[in-house]
């Protein structure tokens, strides 16, 4: 027995076991849709019905991906009853999977997420390649769902309660060794033998007791007996483990994220409960978060992600150039930063800076961030000496005439950056790259005096690196397309989401962020406590409070962007003029230890009460203005600047511009992004309150001519109403 169907090849041995290739033709990954579901359940049904089938191993047919998932696109926008049918379908089709006759073996090597995961827990064995690409696991809490094809079902059964809360809660893939250890897999084995390991294997498995469907209900069995831990978590301890999984949920998410505690609620009523009561458990919990418009804020931010890595940064042909080593100047907060990413990503770089102690901090700082993967073993220690070993640094220009690119991350003062490019100039070839990470400065002013002005851009990264995952990629005037090309594309290789912006002061996401920690400061100066500020902002669904992110990025470097910007827009974000006074006195933030906030270590331990004697101000009492008085204080100064680059093009387009605050600087994708929160609001509404404070407090206010004018016409920002 052999055919070719659209999606999959069978082929059955005369010994008769079946080798099933998934390889969605014309697609770079295989995906669930609903044509694709229905091919491999009529193939189900053929196999089920075959007499001379005695095992079954399923392979992909994908270099790289096993299963990737179901196709979000389908399930999006679809109506309820859609989502219904289609999560059911699901489920029927991986229920005939569990219920084959004989044993049945995944061979899996790359991404195996979602419904691909939910495809191997339906299979009796998983077999896993030893390769980093390998990634199992259920990422549907990202995306706003849970796993609803019997994830949230199988998962604990085979793994155990603690395992699967862990994988589902989290969104977690784990890589082959790993999930071995959870008991996800049951043989990780090395990525060329796994297709010769996979047939014998299953040969060696003909006949045997299947476990796909042999568990209590009907479900899995455990893929390895329970501990005496286990046992008693999931006996007497079970309210506890599920009063503690809710414990930390709502200390993550603060509660905006409905679909963890769905999948909790359908893990608790349904381990242990038969097989066909659990996954009604599931439908019915995909069915209330699917109303919810967070799923479409998950979701959209998901194809953004997705529409970026299509993109060239440029006009569509224009190919970017190889990198093969960086060179980084200035070991900061940042130069240290993007020096130990570049490395992280096997790239050799070379740092310069004019103090030695910088430079020995630029290596503290890099080592430290990998010393803490060695810690959780995600690093072997021969990784770590290879990865610190692609750092070099100096005080002279020695070694960077070899640089393909070199990121300057020194002071923020044009005239340092602009004296600091001519050097460079001096000792690079002439194709080399010059990009600045400068916050505010225009690229087209730092080119200005360049010899080759072409290759000058901007690549600005977030603080800190490693964690935020935006990259401004900024063209000056004259900057070559293909340049941008490279810059755009290294981003990526450096694993970030690359946004490209317009050459203005401050950009896209620092103009914005401006209005809001300029507001953040006039709050603290009329009487707020600091803490009262921050902890509003994070009610909201902010990381961290403006007044902690000022002690983050540093007050000095803070103060350097605000005057830039301030200098642009003199009536928007108008500086305190008492603010100044904190940098005089050596409280840079959490660099030098001292900020608005005490810091023991790394850690923020309280506010520091001495800032206001320092400011001239009284310890305040008790914060007067409300969780709403605030957010509109300092969200809507956002949304009014949001609406002015929106006008002045400084980003493609609302979505990008909702990519680009989401990624850049934490805001809550629960929101679906700044221009998403406006529209939501109203724009009448943001318009009217706009109008109020301006009354109030001043002309920074303003709204916004495109607000006034979207208010008028009744329209939204991103236009579609
Ligand atoms: N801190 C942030 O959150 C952040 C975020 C994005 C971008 N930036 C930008 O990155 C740049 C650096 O900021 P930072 O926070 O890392 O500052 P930092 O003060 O921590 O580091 C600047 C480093 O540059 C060195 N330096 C000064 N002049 C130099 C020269 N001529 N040659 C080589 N090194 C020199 C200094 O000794 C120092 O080590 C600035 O342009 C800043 O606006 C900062």
């Amino acid at each position: 027995m052999s055919s070719t169907d659209t999606a999959f090849r069978l082929a059955v041995g005369p010994d008769g076991l079946a080798v099933v290739t998934f390889d969605l033709p014309g697609e770079k990954v295989n995906k669930y849709s609903a044509s694709v579901v229905k091919e491999l359940d009529a193939l189900l049904d053929r196999l089920a019905a075959s007499k001379e089938i005695k095992a079954l191993v399923l392979f992909s047919g994908k270099p790289n991906i096993f299963i990737a998932g179901a196709d979000v696109k389908e399930f999006s926008d679809a109506s309820e009853e859609t989502v219904r049918a289609t999560v059911e379908r699901g489920q029927a089709l991986l229920g005939k999977m569990a219920n084959l006759p004989f044993p049945t073996v995944a061979a899996i090597h790359g991404a195996c997420l979602g419904g691909g995961c939910e495809t191997v827990l339906a299979m009796d064995w998983r077999l896993a390649s030893d390769s980093k690409k390998t990634q199992v696991g259920l990422p549907e809490v990202k995306l706003g769902i849970i796993p609803a094809w019997g994830g949230t079902t199988r998962l604990p059964r085979t793994i155990g309660l603690a395992g699967a809360l862990d994988i589902i809660l989290n969104g977690k893939a784990l890589d082959g060794k790993r999930a071995k250890k959870a008991g996800l897999v049951d043989e990780v084995v090395p990525e060329p033998s796994l297709r010769d390991f996979a047939l014998t294997f299953a040969r060696g498995k003909v006949g045997t007791k299947k476990r796909s469907n042999a568990g209590p209900g009907g479900g899995p069995q455990r893929a390895r007996p329970a501990t005496v831990q286990e046992k008693l978590l999931e006996g007497i301890g079970r309210k506890i483990v599920f009063s503690k999984a809710r414990q930390a949920v709502m200390k993550q998410t603060r509660g905006h994220y409905p679909a963890p505690l769905e999948a909790i609620a359908a893990i608790e009523n349904g381990f242990g409960a038969p097989l066909q009561r659990a996954l009604a458990l599931e439908v019915e919990a995909v069915l209330r978060l699917v109303k919810s418009p967070i799923v479409r804020h998950l979701v959209g931010l998901f194809f953004q992600m997705e529409e970026v890595k299509k993109e060239t940064g440029a006009a569509p042909a224009v190919k970017p150039r190889k990198v093969s080593r960086i060179g980084v100047l200035g070991a900061g907060v940042m130069g240290g930063g993007i020096a130990q990413l570049a490395a992280d990503k096997g790239y050799p770089v070379r740092m310069k800076d004019i103090k030695a102690e910088m430079l020995a901090g630029g290596y503290a700082a890099a080592a430290k961030i990998w010393r803490e993967k060695l810690k959780k073993r995600r690093m072997t220690k021969a990784e770590f000496a290879g990865k610190m070993s692609l750092l070099s640094g100096s005080l002279d220009w020695a070694g960077f005439g070899t640089c393909d690119i070199t990121i300057e991350a020194v002071l923020e003062k044009l005239s340092v950056k602009q004296a600091v490019l001519k050097e460079w100039e001096a000792v690079s070839t002439d194709t080399a790259i010059f990009a600045s990470n400068t916050s505010t400065l225009p690229i087209t002013k730092i080119a200005a005096g360049a010899r080759i002005p072409e290759r000058v851009v901007g690549m600005h990264f977030f603080n800190p690196v490693h964690k935020m995952p935006l990259v401004e990629v900024i063209w000056g005037a004259k900057t070559a397309p293909e340049v941008t090309a490279t810059i755009f594309d290294l981003a990526r290789r450096m694993g970030k989401t690359p946004v490209v912006v317009k050459d203005a002061p401050g950009f896209l996401v620092n103009r914005i962020l401006a209005p809001y920690l300029g507001e953040a400061v006039r709050l603290l100066m009329e009487g707020n406590p600091m803490e009262a500020i921050d902890r509003a902002m994070r009610a909201f669904g902010m990381p961290v409070g403006p007044i902690e992110l000022l002690d983050d990025v540093g007050i000095d470097v803070a103060t350097k962007g605000a005057e830039i910007l301030s200098a642009a827009w003199p009536s928007r974000m108008p500086i305190d003029p008492s603010f100044g006074k904190l940098v005089t006195t050596g409280r840079c933030g959490r660099k030098t230890k001292k900020g608005f906030y005490i810091y023991e270590g790394e850690k923020r331990t309280g506010p520091d009460p001495s800032v206001y004697a320092e400011l001239g101000l009284p310890v305040p009492a008790k914060g007067p203005a409300t969780q709403q008085q605030i957010e509109d204080r300092l969200i809507l100064p956002m949304v009014n600047e949001a609406a002015w680059c929106l006008a002045d093009g400084i980003v493609e387009s609302p979505a990008k511009l909702d990519l680009a605050m989401i990624f850049g600087t934490g805001f809550p994708p629960f929101r679906g992004g700044l221009v998403r929160y406006a529209d939501a609001r109203g724009i009448a509404a943001v318009v009217a309150t706009l109008d109020t404070l301006s009354s109030e407090k001043g002309a920074r206010f303003e709204p916004a001519p495109l607000l006034v004018e979207c208010a008028k016409s009744n329209r939204t920002l991103y236009g579609k109403e």
